[in-house]
C-alpha cells in the first residue's frame, strides 16, 4: 500500500474572539479594510489556560476518537507547526506522553511554514511505509498571536491561533503527491529566538498566486484526473482573493473551495487541516470523494496531495 487514508480529522479553537474591531483599536486599521483585502473577520487567540500544547492535544484527541481506533496502534506523531511551546522538546513528545501513546513511536515537529500540514501527511505516508505502524497522527497546530508584533498593522490582522489533527493510514486509495521548495528566508520569516512574523506581503501573494495554479495542475495531471474530477479543493487560508485567484484559474467554481478564513484568519500550519475538518463536520465531504490539499509558505515551500475520503 503506498497511498495515505484519512481516517478521521479533529480540530480545537482557543476561546478568545479577536474581531477586525478589535484589532482597530490597537493598530490604524479597519473592519473595511481587513475584510475587502482578505476575507477575515475573526480569529481566535489562547486564553492563559491555554497553550500550544494544550491546543494540539485537544485536536488529536477528537481526531483519535472519531477514528475510533485503539491508541496503540499509532506508530508515528507529527506535529506540523512554527509556534510550538518549546525548541526542544518537540510539540509531537510531549503528545506522546499526554496521550499516553506507545514508547516506540517515532514523534517529531516540522517547520514547513504554512504548508506543514501538507508536508507532515506526506512525511507521515512515508513513515508508515517503512516502519509498517497501522495509523499515523499528523497535527497541525499554531500560536501565532504570540508570534506578532502588535504595532505591525501590516502582519497582525492577518494570523490566527488553532489547531486541526489527522489520523491517517496507509491504504490502496488514490494518493498524489507535489512537495517542493525554494530555499529562501526573506519572503517569510520568525528570526530566533524571540522573533515576530515578518513579511512581504506583495511578494508572498505573487508567489502564491504564480505557484499554486502550477502545482495544482501537476498534482491532478500525475494523478491521471482532471480538475473536474476533483469534489473538494482544500487550500491554504492565507487570503480570500488568493483563493479566489487560484479557483479562476483552474476554472472550477467557489463552492468546490472549502473557505474558512472569515472565523480563524490565516493560523499557518492548521490552516488546511481546520479547513478539511470543518468541511467533514458539515458533511460536505463523501466517502469516495477526492479531495486536493494544496498549500504554500514560508521556506519558502509549497505542496499539494490528492487523497480519496
Ligand atoms: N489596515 C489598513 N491599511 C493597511 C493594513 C491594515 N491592516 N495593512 C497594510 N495597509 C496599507 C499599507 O500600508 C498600504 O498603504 P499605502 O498604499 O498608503 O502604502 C496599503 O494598505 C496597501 O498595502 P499592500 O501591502 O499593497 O496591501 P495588499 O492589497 O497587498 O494586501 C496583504 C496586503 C493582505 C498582506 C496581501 O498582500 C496578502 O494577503 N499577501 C499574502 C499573505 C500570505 O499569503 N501569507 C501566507 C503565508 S504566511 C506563512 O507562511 C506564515
Amino acid at each position: 500500500m503506498t497511498g495515505l487514508k484519512i481516517l478521521a480529522t479533529g480540530a480545537y479553537a482557543p476561546k478568545k474572539l479577536v474581531t477586525n474591531d478589535d484589532l482597530a483599536q490597537i493598530v490604524d486599521t479597519s473592519d473595511e479594510w481587513i475584510t475587502k483585502r482578505t476575507g477575515m473577520s475573526v480569529r481566535h487567540y489562547v486564553t492563559e489556560s491555554e497553550n500550544h500544547t494544550y491546543l494540539a492535544e485537544m485536536a488529536a484527541k477528537q481526531a483519535i476518537e472519531r477514528a475510533g481506533i485503539d491508541k496503540n496502534d499509532i506508530g508515528a506523531v507529527i506535529v506540523c507547526t512554527v509556534s510550538a511551546d518549546y525548541f526542544s522538546p518537540s510539540c509531537a513528545c510531549l503528545i506522546q506522553g499526554r496521550l499516553e501513546l506507545p514508547n516506540d513511536i517515532i514523534a517529531m515537529d516540522i517547520s514547513a511554514g504554512c504548508s506543514g500540514f501538507i508536508f507532515g501527511l506526506e512525511t507521515m505516508r512515508a513513515l508508515l511505509m517503512t516502519r509498517g505502524a497501522k495509523a499515523g497522527l499528523v497535527i497541525g497546530a499554531e500560536v501565532l498571536s504570540q508570534k506578532m508584533d502588535m504595532t505591525d498593522r501590516s502582519t497582525c490582522v492577518l494570523f490566527g491561533d488553532g489547531a486541526a489533527a489527522a489520523v491517517v493510514s496507509l491504504s490502496d486509495t488514490m494518493y498524489q503527491s507535489v512537495i517542493g521548495v525554494a530555499g529562501n528566508e526573506d519572503m517569510i520569516n520568525i528570526k530566533s529566538p524571540n522573533g515576530f512574523i515578518h513579511m512581504d506581503g506583495q511578494g508572498t501573494y505573487k508567489f502564491a498566486v504564480a505557484t499554486v495554479p502550477k502545482v495544482i495542475e501537476q498534482v491532478v495531471e500525475n494523478a491521471g484526473l482532471t480538475y473536474d474530477d476533483i469534489d473538494h479543493y482544500v487550500l491554504h487560508q492565507a487570503n480570500l482573493r488568493i483563493i479566489e485567484s487560484i479557483a479562476k484559474k483552474v476554472k472550477q467554481p467557489m463552492d468546490k473551495f472549502i473557505v474558512n478564513i472569515d472565523k480563524y484568519g490565516n493560523t499557518s500550519a492548521a490552516s488546511v487541516g481546520l479547513a478539511l475538518n470543518e468541511a467533514a463536520e458539515q458533511g460536505r465531504i463523501k466517502p469516495g470523494d477526492k479531495i486536493l490539499m494544496c498549500a504554500f509558505g514560508a521556506g519558502k515551500t509549497w505542496g499539494a496531495i490528492i487523497v480519496e475520503w
